[in-house]
């Protein structure tokens, strides 16, 4: 549990809690057995986000989570106990626990074939991944580079861009990483410590640019490898960092410039995108993983301990994270939690 903002390792505790949270009205009571970890997570516990988007304490962290349905709230229809399912619990949080509440219209059946630390590394990432090449127009023919292609929602983007029916998929990442882009699809990795992507692509042109990073160079080198009317696409800031009252005026006014910079000249399209989790966007993410056109990048795992969620959020935080690392808040191969959790037993029985 997050008791107050700051560094991970100050704020973060073990804890038990009583009684075991309810499901309300269109609400499903879940049995975790994993989670995954996103940046958001560790930024959030930091405060970076405050401003916009304030904690009451205790917290429990890690949005993204898989598990059992042990209980529904009135009218749920979709979902009944013994189901497994995934979700992004983008308000909630709870993935760090053993029993968490969650939104049915957040909520989605597991495709067949994942273990839960595969579905856990699924929402967040993949959703993102799949609205932001769905903004950048991607379809049939199209040619797209990926920056941050090794990361989490770069791993998701270079297959959903391949299941779209791009012609070319190029990533960008560290050249130790270009292996594992290569392996998801990519047909070329431009190795970021050796060339920029335009040193890199030459005269080469590109109809849509995905951009996972962030920074104003990413902007930049863009729009020298995009076609007239190409789309830039991105799900990160140009500052890392707090936001505060003055980085906001400086976003939203790079916003309005970009904006008004896409209507002249070439018109490049400036496209930032924020996920806003649903169901039918996981249910969409799903089908393409059912079908086999998308595997879950799972890298590492790591225990249900206040030590192991711990090293996840640092793993995390490093920057060099590849593919997804998850939680495993039941162990692989211990039998399923199933039944309905009863109230009066504590949620967190660890020291
Ligand atoms: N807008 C939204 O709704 C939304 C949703 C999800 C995520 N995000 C944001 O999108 C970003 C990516 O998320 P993620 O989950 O993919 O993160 P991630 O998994 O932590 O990405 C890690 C990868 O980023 C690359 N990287 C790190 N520092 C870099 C740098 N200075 N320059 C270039 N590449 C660098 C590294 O790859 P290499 O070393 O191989 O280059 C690393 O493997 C984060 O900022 C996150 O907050 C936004």
């Amino acid at each position: 549990m997050q008791t107050g903002y700051g560094d991970a390792g100050a704020v973060l505790e073990l804890s038990t809690t009583h009684p075991v949270p309810e499901p309300g009205p269109g609400q499903v009571q879940i049995a975790v057995h994993a989670a995954a970890v996103n940046p958001i997570d560790w930024q959030m516990i930091e405060g970076n986000r405050r401003m916009i988007s304030a904690r009451t304490f205790p917290f429990v962290p890690l949005f993204d989570l898989a598990g059992v349905v042990t209980a529904v709230g009135e009218g749920v229809t979709r979902f009944a106990v013994g189901d497994a399912v995934h979700a992004d619990d983008e308000k909630g949080g709870g993935g760090a626990s053993e029993v968490v509440v969650v939104d049915e219209r957040l909520v989605s059946a597991q495709p067949a074939g994942l273990d839960h630390a595969e579905a856990a590394a699924v929402p967040l990432a993949a959703q993102t991944a799949l609205l932001a090449l769905e903004r950048g127009g991607v379809g049939p023919g199209s040619r797209v580079v990926v920056v941050g292609a090794s990361g989490g929602v770069g791993s998701f983007a270079v297959q959903i861009a391949r299941a779209l029916g791009a012609a070319q998929v190029i990533g960008v990442a560290s050249g130790a990483n270009a292996g594992h882009v290569r392996s998801l699809g990519a047909d070329e990795v431009v190795d970021r410590t050796r060339a920029t992507l335009s040193e890199a692509l030459g005269d080469r042109r590109v109809d849509v640019v995905l951009d996972c990073v962030g920074g104003r160079e990413q902007w930049l080198q863009a729009r020298a490898v995009l076609v007239p009317r190409g789309r830039f696409v991105t799900i990160a800031r140009d500052e890392d960092g707090e936001v505060t009252l003055p980085s906001v005026v400086r976003l939203l006014a790079v916003f309005a410039a970009r904006r008004a910079r896409s209507a002249v000249g070439r018109r490049i399209a400036y496209v930032p995108v924020f996920l806003d989790a649903s169901h039918e966007l996981l249910d969409r993410v799903d089908a393409l993983i059912a079908s086999g056109a998308v595997v879950v990048p799972v890298t590492t795992r790591h225990p249900f301990t206040l030590e192991g969620v711990l090293e996840l959020l640092a793993h995390s935080r490093s920057g060099r994270a590849v593919g997804k690392s998850v939680l495993e808040v039941v162990p692989a191969g211990a039998p399923p939690v199933v039944a309905p959790v009863p109230a009066t037993r504590p949620v967190h029985d660890r020291p």
